[in-house]
């Protein structure tokens, strides 16, 4: 906080005037803040254009002087000069005593900016040029495995910030995948279960099969668990097709890259140096995929395309470094956030794309939002006392309509929602005809988009019909929603929407006076899972383990283990 005193952003004048005008707001509907606006200027008010993105939040329910008391706040608790630490390589991660530098890795090659006495960029762009080399290898069917054929599939191995991020951006911008790259199919793996492992072990040709280690730490028992089945089926079904001279250092030196902040581990593991792609611990895991943890979407798009993925960010981190506050996009969103949870008591987010290939977006923000904001101790370790994350969840918008907006349309939760759609769509299909069909179905879903995010908002009177209703059949409206709209679904745009969320997410945590780029509250979970593994396997279980933990345990020493 810019300000010694009052230390808490709940004492903050400004937070103080926005409970009060929230006592008087609270009971507007937002068809009443339309009406008001005859002269119909509240779009043109409340929504930003940056860097290809449409931000449209004229349908938060909130009005001029909300805004003007909002921007107050973030005055108050100190954004600007935050927003100028992040960026300027401050420590602001405390807990860690180290910088979230994220931004350095989407800097372009000729900036510098120095930590601790090393110049990052040099170091981004090197670790980026290594990863090119690897990328090309691939990409020219150059890369060999243990028994000489070209490597088909890639597999990448990682949890969190190691998968969430590279699965959500390689699949929707799968359709840039360069033409005149040797074919090579990119999978993900995460789950401690071997699950989805099992799927590809199932079908995949181990001698054309090349896994992707991606861990920050390098100690992610559900990564390790899985690279130590990938190994050993490596092994051993290379041995069943009567491989069974080949040394297991090569089979491991062929078969596995790694990527992560401790070369140390790497190494220790068997992966081979000139296969460790290194990042750095100041670039915390569900920021990484701007790096080197981004080598499964180099992959899927090639190295060109993922470069603008990064000028699409660094346009969006500039804008967030120079815009004044009223006209930054990312300080919006995040305000529209705080005035939702802390004014108006809204708590549950959907987060809703209409757009297929924006399957994984929520997944990703999930983590990205609720992992960065989910705390309730202050930088100071005080008890925060008022709200801060929401609960984030969400899928595909039109799957949504059929699934849970029942909840959002005549629910009892109020929930604010982000609908996010590409204006232009298919208009690279070659085809015709094809290209006419997949646009009205683009025009279609579109429709829907619009349709419900004016509907959550007005209720039935967005149907101007008087016909009575019978009490099932009525809508209230009154949720609020944020659209963002992308000129386009690109490489480009893609970087600047996860770097809007990412500086919302920033500038919440700045007025929340949290760290947003710890996750102790992930730690004591792995111990006691570690602990628990012992005792299944054999261990004895402490006196005084809680009777329904012991009773599970039970459970599975009769039928489990059979
Ligand atoms: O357990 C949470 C977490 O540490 C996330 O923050 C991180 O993205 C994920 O696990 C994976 O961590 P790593 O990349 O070190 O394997």
């Amino acid at each position: 906080m810019a300000n010694a005193e009052p230390t808490t952003p709940d004492t903050l004048p400004a937070w103080q005037a926005l409970l009060r005008h929230a006592e008087r707001h609270r009971a507007t509907h937002l068809k009443t803040l339309f009406a008001r606006d005859c002269q119909g200027k509240r779009f043109a008010h409340f929504s930003r254009r940056v860097a290809g993105l449409t931000l449209d939040l004229s349908k938060q329910r909130w009005d001029e002087p909300t805004l003007a008391q909002l921007l107050a706040l973030a005055r108050q608790a100190g954004v600007a000069d935050a927003i100028d630490g992040l960026l300027s390589g401050r420590r602001v991660n405390q807990s860690e005593d180290r910088p979230a530098l994220h931004t350095a890795l989407r800097l372009p090659a000729d900036a510098t900016l120095s930590v601790d006495g090393e110049d990052v960029v040099a170091a981004v762009h090197q670790s980026l040029a290594q990863m090119e080399t690897l990328v090309k290898r691939l990409h020219a069917g150059q890369w060999r495995g243990a028994t000489g054929k070209p490597i088909k599939r890639v597999i990448n191995l990682g949890v969190g910030g190691s998968d969430l991020g590279p699965q959500m951006v390689a699949h929707a911008l799968a359709d840039f995948r360069p033409d005149d790259i040797h074919p090579l199919k990119v999978h993900f793996a995460s789950t401690m279960d071997g699950s989805q492992l099992a799927d590809y072990l199932g079908r995949l040709d181990p001698e054309t099969t090349l896994f992707v280690l991606s861990s920050k730490s390098f100690t992610t028992v559900d990564t390790l668990s899985n690279a130590g089945t990938a190994r050993d089926w490596l092994l051993s079904r290379l041995a069943r097709k009567g491989a069974t001279s080949i040394r297991p250092e090569l089979v491991i030196r062929q078969h596995f890259i790694g990527v992560s902040a401790s070369p140390e581990k790497m190494t220790d593991w068997g992966i081979a140096p000139a296969h460790q792609l290194r990042f750095w611990e100041w670039v915390g895991g569900r920021y990484s995929l701007w790096g080197t943890i981004g080598l499964p979407i180099a992959l899927v798009i090639g190295m060109a395309n993922f470069r603008r993925l990064l000028a699409g960010a660094h346009a969006l981190d500039e804008h967030f470094a120079s815009a004044p506050l009223a006209d930054n996009a990312p300080v919006m969103l995040a305000l529209a956030g705080i005035w939702n949870v802390n004014f108006l008591d809204i708590r549950a987010h959907s987060i809703l794309p209409y757009d297929g290939r924006l399957e994984y977006f929520s997944a990703y923000l999930e983590q990205l939002e609720m992992e960065s904001n989910g705390k309730s101790v202050t930088r100071d370790g005080a008890s925060a006392g008022y709200s801060t994350c929401p609960v984030l969840w969400g899928q595909l918008g039109p799957n949504a309509q059929h699934a849970f907006y029942q909840l959002l349309h005549q629910g009892t939760q109020p929930v604010v929602c982000d609908f996010i759609a590409p204006l232009s769509r298919y208009d690279g299909v070659s085809d015709p005809d094809t290209r006419r069909l997949l646009q009205s179905q683009h025009r279609l879903t579109l429709a829907n988009c619009f349709a419900q995010s004016r509907l959550l908002m007005l209720g039935d009177e967005a149907i101007a019909d008087d016909a009575p209703r019978p009490a099932h059949k009525r809508y209230r409206g009154n949720q609020p929603s944020t659209t963002v709209l992308l000129d386009r679904l690109t490489p480009e745009t893609l970087g600047s929407l996860i770097a809007l969320y990412e500086h919302k997410v920033f500038v919440q945590a700045t007025i929340w006076d949290i760290n947003p780029f710890d996750q102790w509250g992930v730690e004591l979970g792995k111990q006691i899972a570690g602990q628990t593994q012992r005792i299944l396997e054999g261990d004895a279980a402490p006196d005084g383990m809680d009777p329904s933990t012991r009773g599970l345990m039970e459970a599975f020493w009769q039928l489990g283990r059979k």
